[in-house]
């Protein structure tokens, strides 16, 4: 068998010949027809007015929390349990990500855990949809209306999934997505910011073009970026976006023959589905109930290691690492279902072209496991 990757992209002749296109027009940098597509289309699938795109998701965020105000000395609300990168661009703002703990029902933010984190220095809630299941909207809007504050949603991971049949991207005042290379559409990186405010969707543009001031060439009324994505990066998106039925198709067909594959086996457990949600199948996560299964998650990560498969552990609880962990632990706040989950996880290979037959023999590692550890 040869090596089975965590993530590679579905690339094709229509990424192709869009990519040539682009060099062969020359517009290759931050300005282009094909940035105007992605921006056109990617609105209209996740049902809302404006998409402004950037270099990554990462400062995606970043423009997000600047466009609601976010700067020093507020709190914004993060779940515990995503990448670093949600917390991240809260800090690059000069504000304070604020740690809730995830529910055990969605793995992600909980609802209920978000009130005892506001304080008079909180100025939004900023939910993901993890692993591409959207968070409870209705339940984080409505406390964040109670409380006159915004809430912008990282979708990075959260492609088209869906939440009482609204696509995310149109569940909150912003909706940020990653375009990165593991993601489901992806240009390699980028990334973009979703709302319905045109007059704040201009505003970003602005400001991710170094603050120049469309009407006035060079003149900048403010310090600004430069988080433009390219128009070659947009002209492979684009053929992604082009081919997301076919792409989530094949995605939804090899999630299926994963859960037929493990279920049953004792000690593997899966992200639980809400019965209002649709999500995105972005990554085959697993868990590990060592005492039922018999051998420990780190062992098995080294099995598949062992057998050409690229698997990854869950990612650490953001409030336990170095640049979070003081503040964090300053508070009080315990995060068990996040810890839980951090320790017993595994993400499987999920590459929107992974083989039937690769996922049986993933499937086929864990139920050898199993066996072993059952008989030790
Ligand atoms: C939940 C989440 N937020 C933010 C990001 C950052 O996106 P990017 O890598 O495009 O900067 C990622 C992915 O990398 C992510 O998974």
């Amino acid at each position: 068998m040869k090596p089975i990757p965590f993530m590679a992209p579905s690339l094709t002749d229509n990424e192709k010949s869009n990519l040539l296109d682009s060099i062969e027009s020359t517009w290759i940098g931050g300005v282009g027809p094909y940035i105007s597509r992605v921006e056109q289309g990617w609105a209209e699938i996740c049902g809302a007015k404006e998409c402004v795109t950037a270099s990554n998701g990462t400062v995606a965020l970043h423009l997000g929390l600047l466009a609601l105000g976010v700067g020093p000395g507020d709190e914004v609300i993060v779940p515990a349990l995503t990448y670093v990168a949600t917390a991240n661009a809260v800090r690059y703002t000069g504000a304070e990500p604020v740690f809730v703990d995830v529910d055990k029902k969605t793995w992600c933010m909980d609802p209920s855990k978000i009130e005892a984190a506001i304080t008079r220095r909180t100025k939004g809630i900023l939910p993901v949809h993890l692993l591409g299941h959207p968070a409870d909207m209705d339940a984080i809007n409505k406390i964040a209306t109670l409380y006159n504050i915004w809430v912008l949603c990282d979708a990075a991971q959260a492609h088209m999934a869906t939440y009482k049949q609204r696509t995310v991207g149109s569940l909150a005042d912003i909706e940020v997505f990653s375009f990165h290379v593991g993601k489901v559409f992806t240009c390699g990186e980028g990334g973009a910011i979703v709302l319905n405010d045109s007059k704040l969707a201009n505003w970003l543009r602005m400001v991710r073009g170094h603050g120049m001031d469309p009407e006035r060439r060079f003149f900048h009324p403010m310090t600004a970026y430069n988080y433009r994505l390219t128009n070659m990066q947009a002209s492979v998106l684009c053929a992604q976006l082009d081919r997301r039925s076919e792409i989530m198709q094949r995605r939804r067909v090899f999630f299926e023959r994963y859960k037929e594959g493990l279920t049953g086996i004792p000690g593997i457990g899966f992200q639980p589905i809400a019965s209002w949600a649709n999500p995105c199948p972005w990554v085959f996560a697993i868990t590990i109930d060592e005492d039922k299964f018999g051998i420990s998650r780190n062992s098995i990560i080294q099995e598949f290691a062992d057998q050409n498969v690229e698997t990854r552990p869950f990612t650490y609880p953001l409030n336990s690492l170095p640049p979070f962990r003081e503040l964090s632990d300053s508070r009080g706040v315990t995060f068990p279902i996040t810890e839980h989950l951090s320790k017993t996880g595994i993400y499987l290979p999920s590459s929107t072209d992974i083989t039937e037959h690769e996922v049986d023999f993933i499937c086929g590692i864990i139920k050898d496991l199993a066996k072993k550890g059952n008989s030790g």
